[in-house]
């Protein structure tokens, strides 16, 4: 089995667009594909001033933008993508049907060798996705923005093979990612379960007027956020003490806020159309600034952080 060298990203959205650049920069050739030609152009022009931002931070060198940008070669039309394809990842909408049927197509004109992959972030694909190679079926879960978070859950299906994991492992590893592998489906893989624990905790605070968004995010950035990037999760129980976990585990006047479908102050917000930074408010105001401008400011925040991190040889 040949080693993976052609790559193709079959949507160029907000992840697909990114994923090409990871692809890219490490040197791989790359097919970008999307349904819709303006999307496509869309794609290059964000990729290109992501290239730029990282050459300003100085993790990326100016001469390299260029080259990377080179490698990608965008088309509307799928049998070009994937002719000469090793690996191809979809970030296509995230429907079962338009899945379901993507997959059907890829397996019918991609190479054998070749592995396909899915970004979703919470379809079973493993239980509708029907092709004649499901031992080179798995997914890939991307972290937004991809080209600066290092994580990528692998996610084996039942009959996906060691083989097909290693490849994908090692592919990820050489283009800089930290991937983990995740033996069997599991809704929300680990990172989102983590993260959706949090955010139902951050509902009911909100919700029931116990603290603003101010002090909540204070109590996060400035309390036990820190360590995280340091310690993780489990690690800090150590740190800790194993015996002041288990007393505080026993603790039955705390009890984790009851599961719900709906929040009240995330349905206000929506009502008045405050969507967040895409509609310059949500929790919080962002009035008068675009949301490329917005969204700039915090990649560089991520990449530097990420920098240091890997200086540290914490990533
Ligand atoms: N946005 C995130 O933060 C995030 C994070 C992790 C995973 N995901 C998953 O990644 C996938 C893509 O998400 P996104 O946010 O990039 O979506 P998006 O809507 O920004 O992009 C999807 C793109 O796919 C194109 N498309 C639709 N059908 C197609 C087809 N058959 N062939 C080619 N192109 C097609 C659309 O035109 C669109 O440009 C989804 O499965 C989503 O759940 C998203």
């Amino acid at each position: 089995m040949r080693e993976i060298r052609n790559v193709t990203i079959v949507g160029a959205g907000t992840m697909g667009h990114s994923l090409a650049q990871v692809f890219a920069q490490a040197g791989y050739s790359v097919w970008l594909n999307n349904i819709r030609e303006g999307i496509l152009t869309k794609a290059r022009e964000l990729i290109a001033s992501n290239l730029q931002t990282l050459a300003e931070t100085g993790s990326l060198e100016g001469s390299q933008q260029a080259p990377a940008l080179n490698r990608i070669q965008t088309t509307t039309k799928m049998e070009e993508a994937v002719r000469d394809t090793d690996f191809v990842i979809e970030a296509i909408i995230e429907d079962q049907a338009a899945k379901k049927e993507l997959f059907q197509n890829l397996d019918a004109i991609c190479p054998p060798d070749a592995i396909l992959a899915s970004n979703t972030s919470h379809m079973d694909i493993f239980k509708f996705v029907e092709t004649r190679r499901p031992d080179k079926v798995l997914i890939t879960h991307w972290f937004a923005p991809p080209h600066i978070v290092p994580l990528v859950e692998i996610v084996r299906g039942p009959r996906t093979s060691q083989q097909s994991v290693d490849r994908v492992k090692t592919l990820l590893i050489q283009v800089g990612k930290k991937p983990i592998v995740i033996s069997r489906f599991l809704p929300g893989f680990i990172a989102n379960r983590l993260q959706s624990a949090l955010t139902h905790e951050v509902l009911h605070l909100l919700d029931n007027g116990y603290a603003t968004p101010e002090e909540i995010d204070l109590a996060t950035k400035a309390g036990f956020g820190l360590r995280m990037p340091i310690l993780g999760l489990v690690k800090r129980m150590d740190y800790t003490g194993l015996d002041l976990v288990q007393k505080v585990i026993s603790n039955a006047a705390y009890q984790v806020p009851p599961q719900r479908t709906q929040s009240k102050t995330v349905d206000q917000l929506v009502a008045q159309r405050k969507l967040g930074v895409k509609t310059g408010g949500g929790y919080y105001e962002y009035g008068g600034r675009s949301t490329e401008e917005i969204m700039k400011e915090r990649d560089i925040k991520l990449i530097k952080l990420r920098e240091f991190l890997k200086e540290m040889g914490e990533l």
